[in-house]
C-alpha cells in the first residue's frame, strides 16, 4: 500500500488502485462546487476526486468498476472523517446508476491506448478515448439543469476527437485548466448541458 498527500490529508492507496498523478491532482484543483450539491465521481480509484467534492461540502458518489477502489475510497473517506458524505457503488460507467442525476460529474478516464498491460486504470480503449466517448454520450442524461462536468484529456489521445464529439452531442464546453508536463499536456475540460 502507498500513501500520497492531498491539500495536507493523507491519502492511502492500495496496490490495485491508481495512484493519484498529475491528472488527478490538476483535476482536484480546477474542481470547485458549491456546499449542499449532489457529486458524482466516475472512476473514484483511491477516492482523491470524491474527498476533494466532500471537503466542498457535496454529497458524493463514487463510482468505480473495480471493486477495491471502492473499499480504497471508503477507508479514505472514513479516515478523514467524510464517511457521511461519501457512498460508493460498484458500476460500469453508468450501468449501475440508472436515472440518477447529478449537479456535478468528475472524471478522471483511463486514457492510454490498449497495451499488453491490461491495466483498466489507464487504458481507455483500442485508441484511449473509447472510453472517454461512452462515457460523454451518456452524460446528458446524467446531469441535473444547469449541471456540469469535469473530465481531464491528455495530448496522448486526440483532443480534437473529443472536441468534435462534443458538438456531435450538443455539449458545451470550455477549458478550465491546461498544464504541460514532460510527456504530454493535460486539459481539463468543463462540460454543461
Ligand atoms: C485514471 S484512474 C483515476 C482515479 C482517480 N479518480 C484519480 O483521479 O486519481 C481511472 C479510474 O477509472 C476506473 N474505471 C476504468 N474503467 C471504468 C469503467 N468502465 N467504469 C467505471 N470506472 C472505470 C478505474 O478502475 C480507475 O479507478
Amino acid at each position: 500500500m502507498k500513501r500520497v498527500f492531498f491539500k495536507n490529508y493523507e491519502l492511502l492507496v492500495y496496490d490495485s488502485v491508481y495512484e493519484p498523478h498529475e491528472d488527478s491532482f490538476l483535476l482536484a484543483e480546477t474542481v470547485k462546487v458549491s456546499p449542499g450539491i449532489k457529486a458524482l465521481d466516475m472512476g473514484c480509484g483511491c477516492g482523491i476526486q470524491a474527498i476533494n467534492l466532500a471537503l466542498q461540502g457535496a454529497e458524493v458518489l463514487a463510482a468505480d468498476i473495480n471493486e477495491k477502489a471502492l473499499e480504497n475510497t471508503l477507508e479514505n473517506a472514513k479516515r478523514l472523517g467524510l464517511g457521511d458524505k461519501i457512498e460508493v457503488r460498484k458500476s460500469n460507467l453508468f450501468s449501475s446508476l440508472s436515472d440518477q442525476k447529478f449537479d456535478c460529474i468528475v472524471f478522471n478516464p483511463p486514457y492510454l491506448p490498449k497495451s499488453d498491460l491490461k491495466d483498466i486504470s489507464i487504458e481507455g480503449g483500442l485508441k484511449g478515448f473509447e472510453l472517454l466517448h461512452e462515457f460523454l454520450e451518456e452524460l446528458p442524461k446524467h446531469l441535473a439543469n444547469n449541471g456540469c462536468c469535469f473530465f481531464v484529456q491528455s495530448s496522448i489521445t486526440n483532443e480534437r476527437k473529443t472536441k468534435r464529439k462534443l458538438k456531435q452531442l450538443a455539449l458545451s464546453y470550455e477549458i478550465a485548466a491546461r498544464a504541460r508536463f514532460f510527456f504530454e499536456e493535460l486539459i481539463v475540460f468543463k462540460v454543461f448541458l
